[in-house]
C-alpha cells in the first residue's frame, strides 16, 4: 500500500534510472509549492546534476527572489541561478493595456530567458568532463493538470500554457519529467513537509505566472507595481497574524485604474486605489469572497494609509467566482 516514503523511494530511483550517472536535469521554479517540491525531489534524486533556474520579471511578490534564492539555496540545498530580467519585461509591457497582451508578453518573454539560460547551461554542462548533456526537463505536473489537460480545453487550458514553458522542451529536444504526475495538492504538500521544506512555503497560495501584471488594471509601472507589492506584503502580513491564512486560499493586493482624491496630514493626494481580494475555494473554478472581521480590514487599511506611499483610497473586491474570476484580469 502507498505511504509517502515508499514514493519518496520509488521516485527517487525512477528519476536516477531515467537520468543515469551523468544526465543533466534543467526547471523553471516559480517560488510555489509544486516547483519547489519537485525541485527538492531532484535535488535529492541528482544533487547538482539538477539545475534550477529563477527568472525573475519584475512583477513577482516584494523581494521575492531573494526570498527564493535563500530558500532554494541556503535552505534547501538546490543548484540554483536567479535572473534577474525585471527591466527587460517592465520594458516590454510599458503602454499595454490588454490583459491578454500582458499575459503573452510576459509568457514568451519568459520562454526566450529561460531559454537561453537552458542552452547556456547546457554548454556548460558539456565542458564538465565528469557529467553529461542536459538531455531532461523538470516540470512539476500534478494529477488534476494532468486531467484537466486531457479532459478540459477551455480557458484554462490557455492559462496553463505559458506556467508550463511550452515549447522549450521540443525546440532544445528535452524529455519531460514529471515527478508529482500522479500526486494531488494535498499529497504534494505532505511530500514537501517530509523533504524539509518550511511549512509557510508548503502551504504558500498560489501566485499567477503573469504575476502582479494582471492585478493592475491598465498600465503595468514601476511605480505601481511597488504600490501593490507594498499593499499586498502588509495584507498577508495582517492576515497572517490574525490566523486567518489557511483558511483563505488566495488573497492578494491589486490596483485599479485611474485616480482618487484622498488626505494624507493636511495635503490632498491625487492617488492611487488599490483593491483587496481574499477568496475561499477549493478547486479555483468557483470561489467566494472571504468574510473578514471589521477590524482585520480596517488594520490593513490603516497600514497600507500609514506606509505605502501615493495610495488615496482601498477598496475590498466582494464578488465571487461566478460571475468575477479570482485575478482582476
Ligand atoms: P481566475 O482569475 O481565472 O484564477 O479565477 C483562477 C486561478 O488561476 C490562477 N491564474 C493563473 N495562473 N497563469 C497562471 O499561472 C495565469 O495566467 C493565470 N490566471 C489566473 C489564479 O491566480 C487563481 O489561482
Amino acid at each position: 500500500d502507498w505511504t509517502m516514503e515508499a514514493f519518496v523511494d520509488k521516485e527517487i530511483a525512477r528519476i536516477r534510472g531515467l537520468v543515469g550517472d551523468k544526465g543533466q536535469v534543467i526547471g523553471a521554479v516559480s517560488g510555489g509549492v509544486d516547483s519547489t517540491v519537485a525541485a527538492k525531489l531532484m535535488q535529492e534524486a541528482i544533487g547538482d546534476r539538477f539545475h534550477a533556474v529563477l527568472v525573475d520579471n519584475g512583477v513577482l511578490r516584494k523581494d521575492e527572489a531573494k526570498t527564493v534564492e535563500k530558500t532554494l539555496t541556503a535552505g534547501l540545498g538546490i543548484n540554483l541561478t536567479v535572473l534577474d530580467k525585471s527591466q527587460l519585461f517592465l520594458g516590454l509591457l510599458k503602454d499595454v493595456t490588454d490583459p491578454e497582451k500582458k499575459r503573452k508578453i510576459i509568457g514568451n518573454t519568459f520562454i526566450e530567458c529561460f531559454q537561453e539560460e537552458a542552452e547556456k547551461i547546457a554548454k556548460e554542462a558539456e565542458n564538465t568532463p565528469r557529467a553529461g548533456k542536459i538531455e531532461w526537463f523538470l516540470q512539476g505536473t500534478l494529477y488534476p493538470d494532468v486531467i484537466e489537460s486531457i479532459s478540459f480545453k477551455g480557458p484554462s487550458a490557455t492559462i496553463k500554457t505559458h506556467h508550463n514553458v511550452g515549447g522549450l522542451p521540443e525546440k532544445m529536444r528535452l524529455k519531460l519529467i514529471e515527478p508529482l504526475r500522479e500526486l494531488f495538492k494535498d499529497e504534494v504538500r505532505e511530500l514537501g513537509t517530509s523533504l524539509g521544506i518550511p511549512e509557510d512555503l508548503v502551504w504558500r497560495h498560489p501566485f499567477p505566472g503573469p504575476g502582479i501584471a494582471i492585478r493592475i488594471i491598465g498600465e503595468v509601472t514601476p511605480e505601481k507595481v511597488r504600490i501593490v507589492q507594498e499593499a499586498d506584503q502588509i495584507f498577508i502580513e495582517e492576515i497572517r497574524k490574525a490566523g486567518l491564512y489557511q483558511q483563505i486560499s488566495q488573497a492578494f493586493a491589486a490596483l485599479f485604474e485611474g485616480k482618487a482624491v484622498g488626505v494624507v496630514g493636511d495635503q490632498r493626494l491625487h492617488g492611487h486605489v488599490v483593491g483587496l481580494r481574499a477568496v475561499q475555494t477549493t478547486d479555483f473554478m468557483t470561489a467566494d469572497a472571504f468574510e473578514f472581521e471589521w477590524k482585520v480590514l480596517r488594520q490593513v487599511r490603516n497600514r497600507i494609509g500609514n506606509e505605502v506611499d501615493g495610495v488615496a483610497r482601498v477598496f475590498y473586491e466582494i464578488s465571487s467566482k461566478p460571475p468575477a474570476t479570482i485575478e482582476l484580469e
